[in-house]
């Protein structure tokens, strides 16, 4: 079995090389000329060993049987695709490739972007005997050692190397998956706080609340970055840069309270029936504090925040508590 898990990690490899490579020559200018247009030094795509897969079909498997791999073990890598009117084809055609590596550098898998508007945006390797998508994170092999005392985790791949070129080494994307308790135990063991920094948009909120929630499950702390009035990371740091970016993260808000103004949106506080629900809504998430003291210190900035009187809110919650046990 690990002679199996080793010959994939080197088949992989190789595959990595192949793509860099290309990159690297005539062909894949118009991958470099994407590249640089979304303003990555070279140092940064070497860093991150970004390639391209040329639009030259089964270049890849070509390649890789010439150095001796079997058909068998490109599909079992997730490389190519197989169906009955073509055969066996190159996964990977004429797009930007990120190599995936696991928190030893081993590449384990790879996405890769459309330089156009085609779709899918980002293709991604499927999950093979070596690829858990759940239980590795994009950039994890970097930040691991990066000694910041906390982990950025964003979105995408892009937003993961723009953050790295800016110096926020500490930065991981969950792999085109929402992000995962697997996921959540692995960061566990580099820092205990986690700041968030997904899209802006409403897709990147839902996908917040869901990771605040798992990462409170795994005992863990969240923060979210704001990153208004951009998209996500990468362009953030493109329009603003660096500096800007790390008052961003200076002033992450709690989770608790993000949780809230989001919620807040599904009420009109200016009618009182649907306020008095909103501070029910509120009062049952305080109960989940199970600590007296955190409790206490949550109602007590709550009832400022939303001008609800300390004392009706905290007996709002003992009501609560009462009921639940
Ligand atoms: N993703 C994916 N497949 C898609 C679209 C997205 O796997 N068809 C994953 C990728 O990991 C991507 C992340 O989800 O990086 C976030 O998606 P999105 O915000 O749409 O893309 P960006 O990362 O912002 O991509 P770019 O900046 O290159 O446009
Ligand atoms: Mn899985
Ligand atoms: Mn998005
Ligand atoms: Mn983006
Ligand atoms: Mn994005």
């Amino acid at each position: 079995a690990d002679s199996r898990r080793a010959k994939l990690l080197e088949i992989n490899k190789e595959a990595a090389k192949y793509f860099y490579y290309q990159l690297r020559t005539e062909r894949g200018s118009v991958g470099m000329e994407y590249l640089r247009k979304r303003e990555l030094s070279d140092e940064t795509m070497n860093h991150f060993g970004l390639g391209y897969a040329n639009k030259y079909s089964n270049d890849l498997i070509q390649y890789l049987k010439s150095k001796g791999y079997s058909e068998d073990l490109i599909r079992d890598a997730g490389l190519c695709n197989v169906d009955e009117k073509h055969g066996m084809y190159d996964k990977f055609w004429n797009r930007v490739m990120f190599p995936i590596q696991d928190i030893n550098h081993r590449v384990i898998g790879f996405g890769g972007r459309v330089m156009g508007d085609g779709k899918p945006k980002y293709l991604n390797s499927p999950e093979t005997e070596i690829f858990d998508k759940s239980r590795n994170l994009y950039g994890l092999n970097f930040a691991r050692t990066s000694r910041k005392g906390n982990v950025i985790l964003c979105e995408g791949y892009m937003d993961v190397i723009a953050m790295h070129q800016a110096g926020f080494t500490q930065a991981v994307a969950s792999l085109g998956t929402a992000f995962t308790s697997g996921q959540a135990s692995l960061l566990r063991r580099y820092a205990n706080e986690i700041l968030l920094s997904y899209d802006s948009d409403g897709a990147g909120v839902n996908a917040a609340l869901r990771a605040i929630g798992i990462l409170k499950e795994a005992g863990m702390t969240g923060r979210v970055i704001n990153l208004e009035p951009y998209k996500d990371p990468d362009e953030f740091i493109k329009a603003l840069g660096g500096e800007e970016f790390q008052k961003r993260l200076d002033h992450a808000e709690n989770s608790f309270f993000f949780e809230l103004r989001q919620l807040q949106k599904n009420y009109d506080l200016s009618d009182p029936e649907q306020k008095t629900a909103f501070h029910r809504e509120i009062a049952r998430k305080l109960c989940t504090f199970s600590e007296e003291v955190e409790r206490e210190n949550y109602i007590e900035a709550v009832a400022q925040k939303y001008h609800i009187s300390f004392e009706n809110l905290r007996r709002l919650v003992g009501t609560y508590a009462a009921q639940t046990g």
